[in-house]
């Protein structure tokens, strides 16, 4: 039980102050309608003058007899309506919003406005980032531009007229096609047009000195498509990757689900300072660089991966969010959970599909599991938030997807595209809802999915409990599978989800008996027999990881190990192994807690090495096979976390593999050598298994691991193998991590992208002097607390991927935290919010450490002026949990 429990009366204090929360309940429908929108930009980095043209239309709907529309952090400068000026009380100016009393039902407003994109550090609005300017507007920072309705279901057509100095702002671009241009002594101007009608968080603007590569795409309908990405002068020589995986969503999304682009230009910008990974506004997505730009040098195979991947979420949400988008924020997952699936199946079928699913699964089972069994826990469609930054989590897109790839499985790739095409069709060019898209699923394959629906309303992660039993006279094999989930925030009465479990039967020599098969659990309990099964079968279940569930079923070694050599689906192989790994570093704790020697099983070295030595095997399975889950999956098994054990038993197990299969993987890390370099799915494989056996070498902390990596290091002629040594090298105690960090240093810091993995690296490094080293990075001149990658590189690395620097017993880095997070919530709520929560678990560490973290939130928590952002994650981690959670 949980002694931490006399923080209501610091709670009730900061609630008087707290911030207004938002319901999915409340929601109306618009009292007007913005019909056309016309923007003059006059761009100046101190005093931007904006003047916004709306076109207004009363719903008639909706009884409401005022506009009022939202703006913050703007300078009011005029407001007419049919060209007469307006006077107080004609309008109101509140904090947040404007009210038009009494406006007519049909009138054009023009409000002018002053803003000041070189102050703005939230990086919401306009703002400035290398000099140049750009835009973010999702999810709601087009209120920082212009007054505005500033919600998904107000779709209007825009035009856009920038100008600016022509010297220092060469590159002048916003959504849609350019359609005039001009020039006005040293300033110069271009106009934009954007013909399909969009919400405000759509809107983007460009302006800049910035090169572009250019391309074209020839649709399937034969329009020329022009392709165009604009990054700073340095930076051309790193764009081809992004370049091409653009053609291949393009081609992807026209043969798997139809979908063809629909206008003749397709633009990307890259910008440095980026709060998220990138953005799909409307024919000019703008993009965190590091998710464009990549070279063999820079950029590691991960890198590259992750560009494929995010440039098509980007290009697909075309589509999936901007064709037709979402009603209301809650409704988020509609376009985030079917892009990221997808985005998934995109980087599925151009790659290793496998692979791609053990990663998304491994991601999914870290940090959203993780995020279900805490304070944050909520529905893919949420029913309430304070700052809807928050809420763009693991759980509305990783789950979101999740819930999206369960009803593909339930319906099959011809009724999911059935039903994809239903909702294209239906709701193009409107703002719809989580229903609506589930709707276009059941009429299409004419099937009732109430049920199903729990996966958008109840939060938590169910867990599936399974039993068999083999019948040898009768030949039946039963399967009794039960389901449970635990009580989240908010949430005490669970019903039982529907839960598709793809599964098949082994014999006990490996034999598969029965292919796979989907079967679907609707009861919270539910049997299932199979008849004429000639012997006693090894179920192989959840195959492919067929829902986000926790199964639980009693495996013996002698059937993981079958599962793991024998399984034809590639998942449940990997799953077999991390099951038996799993269990490994349990029967190894139990010992440490005891105080006794560790012994590691024979059988389990003897297993990796012969799986290490499959020939006829990917070799990127076989890495990820005997990889050690991670320690964070192995933190999220526990419910109350054994933190340092845990962390020391994993560390002694690699090194007992590494010393044990030594020689066979040293002569696998020669073998998966190549001679040149290339980026395509082998040799990302190869160089992946060779990585992980280095990494097994080095916990030997034999000389001649050390040294061969070394080698690695100097001689690597890429940065996948570059920074896997240098990672290595720098958990290395002695002073030879000092010069391999300087050279590499003196190597790369011209480039902020390879310093941020420079950063990273030691972030993470598992030594005793990880938090000075953290505190004297911060000083270093390239790091910056305005930039949200380096925050992220650094503090964020440290916070959040390194547990036993951050979570030392004395709680240092709880301070260090809390101090850093004092001044950038102030800079920069959105990214400081997404820090914080590197608290969210305190509950689930020992006494001491909660005390600790305890105290930092709750400093936190009664700041004077705490930004919403952070006060929802700080409020919602100290609440009282429902009992039965812990
Ligand atoms: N819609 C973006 C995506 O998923 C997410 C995004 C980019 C975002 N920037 C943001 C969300 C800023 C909130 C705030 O691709
Ligand atoms: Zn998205």
């Amino acid at each position: 039980m949980n002694t931490v429990e006399t923080i209501q009366p610091v709670i009730q204090s900061a609630i008087q102050l707290a911030p207004a929360t938002i319901l999915l309940s409340e929601y109306r429908p618009p009292a007007f309608f913005i019909t056309q929108t016309d923007l003059h930009f006059e761009l100046d980095p101190l005093a931007t003058l904006v003047t916004a043209q709306l076109q207004l239309q009363r719903n008639h709907e909706h009884s409401e007899k005022d506009l009022v529309l939202q703006g913050e952090q703007l300078e009011l400068l005029s407001v007419s309506l049919n060209g007469a000026l307006l006077q107080p009380p004609q309008y109101q100016l509140a904090s947040g919003s404007l009210r038009i009393v009494d406006a007519p039902d049909e009138f054009v407003l023009i409000i002018k406005t002053r803003i000041q994109p070189a102050n703005n550090t939230a990086l919401e609005g306009l703002y400035i980032s290398g000099g140049n300017f750009c835009t973010q507007c999702e999810a709601e920072g087009f209120r920082r531009i212009t007054y505005y309705l500033d919600r998904p279901d107000v779709l209007s057509r825009f035009t856009v007229e920038i100008h600016a100095d022509q010297q220092q702002y060469p590159v002048l671009l916003s959504n849609g096609n350019r359609m005039a241009s001009g020039q006005n002594g040293a300033k110069h101007w271009v106009r934009w047009q954007d013909p399909f009608p969009k919400p405000a968080y759509l809107f983007a603007l460009v302006a800049g000195d910035l090169q572009s590569v250019n391309d074209t795409f020839v649709t399937r309908s034969q329009r020329t498509v022009s392709l165009q990405i604009f990054v700073q002068a340095h930076n051309v020589d790193k764009c081809a990757h992004a370049m091409a995986s653009l053609k291949r969503a393009m081609a992807w999304d026209e043969q798997r689900c139809q979908l063809e682009y629909d206008l003749d230009i397709y633009m990307i910008v890259a910008v440095d300072d980026f709060n998220m990974g990138a953005m799909e506004n409307k024919g000019l997505n703008i993009f965190n660089s590091k998710f464009v730009l990549a070279k063999a040098e820079t950029a590691t195979d991960s890198d590259f991966e992750h560009i494929e991947g995010v440039i098509g979420h980007e290009y697909f949400h075309n589509w999936s969010g901007n064709r037709v988008t979402c009603r209301d924020w809650f409704q988020l997952s509609l376009k985030e959970g079917l892009t990221v699936f997808r985005d998934q199946e995109f980087s599925a079928d151009v790659g290793s599909r496998a692979i791609k699913r053990i990663d998304d699964v491994r991601m999914l089972r870290t940090a959203q599991f993780a995020e279900d069994a805490g304070p944050m826990a909520h529905p893919i469609r949420p029913e309430s938030y304070i700052e809807i930054n928050n809420f763009y989590t693991v759980t509305v897109y990783e789950k979101g997807a999740e819930v999206i790839r369960m009803q593909h499985t339930l319906l099959g790739e011809a009724g999911f595209q059935k039903g994809l095409a239903l909702y294209f069709q239906r709701h193009d060019g409107q703002a719809v809802t989580c229903d609506d898209f589930v709707s276009a699923m059941e009429t299409a394959n004419n099937i009732d999915l109430t049920q199903f629906k729990r996966w958008y309303s109840q939060a938590g992660t169910p867990s599936l409990m399974v039993s068999d039993h083999y019948d040898a006279a009768q030949k039946t094999y039963t399967l009794y599978m039960q389901q449970h989930c635990a009580v989240t925030p908010g949430q005490i009465d669970k019903q039982a989800f529907v839960i598709p479990v793809a599964l098949g039967l082994l014999s006990e020599t490996g034999v598969e008996l029965l292919p796979t098969q989907i079967v679907s659990l609707a009861e919270a309990a539910q049997t299932f027999v199979y008849t004429n099964i000639s012997e006693k079968p090894i179920p192989s279940l959840l195959r492919n990881f067929s829902a986000p569930v926790k199964l639980q079923y009693a495996y013996t070694d002698a059937q993981l190990e079958i599962l793991a050599q024998y399984d034809t689906d590639s998942f449940n192989r990997f799953e077999a192994m991390q099951r038996l790994s799993e269990k490994t570093i349990n029967q190894l704790l139990a010992l440490a807690q005891q105080a006794q020697d560790l012994q590691v099983p024979e059988n389990y070295s003897n297993l990796l090495n012969s799986i290490l030595n499959e020939t006829k095997t990917d070799p990127a399975l076989i890495a990820e096979m005997i990889s050690l889950p991670s320690e964070r999956y192995l933190m999220e098994q526990h419910s109350i976390i054994p933190l340092d054990d845990l962390l020391a038993v994993r560390k002694k197990l690699q090194r007992v593999i590494g010393k044990r299969l030594y020689s066979a993987l040293r002569e696998k890390y020669d073998e998966m050598a190549s001679a040149d370099y290339h980026v395509d799915g082998i040799s990302i494989a190869r160089r992946r298994l060779r990585n992980v056996c280095l990494n097994y070498l080095v916990a030997t902390e034999r000389q001649d691991a050390i040294e061969l990596c070394l080698l690695q290091y100097r001689h690597a002629n890429n940065m996948t193998d570059q920074l896997a040594a240098l990672a290595l090298l720098a958990n290395v105690d002695g002073v030879m991590r000092f010069d391999i960090l300087d050279d590499f240093y003196a190597q790369w810091q011209h480039d902020g992208l390879v310093l941020d993995k420079w950063f990273a690296v030691q972030a993470t490094a598992q030594l005793p002097d990880t938090l000075m080293r953290v505190k004297a990075l911060m000083a270093n001149p390239t790091f910056s607390l305005s930039n949200p990658n380096k925050v992220r590189a650094l503090i964020g690395a440290f916070c959040m991927n390194n547990p036993a620097g951050f979570h030392a017993k004395d709680g240092s880095a709880y301070v260090f935290l809390a101090d850093i997070l004092w001044q950038l919530e102030e800079k920069n709520p959105q990214v400081a919010a997404r820090i914080v929560s590197a608290f969210n678990a305190w509950r689930r560490f020992d006494e001491g450490r909660q005390i600790l973290m305890r105290e930092q939130l709750e400093r936190l928590l009664n700041k004077p002026g705490l930004s919403r952002d952070v006060y929802e994650i700080v409020s919602r981690a100290l609440l009282p949990v429902p009992s039965s959670v812990i």
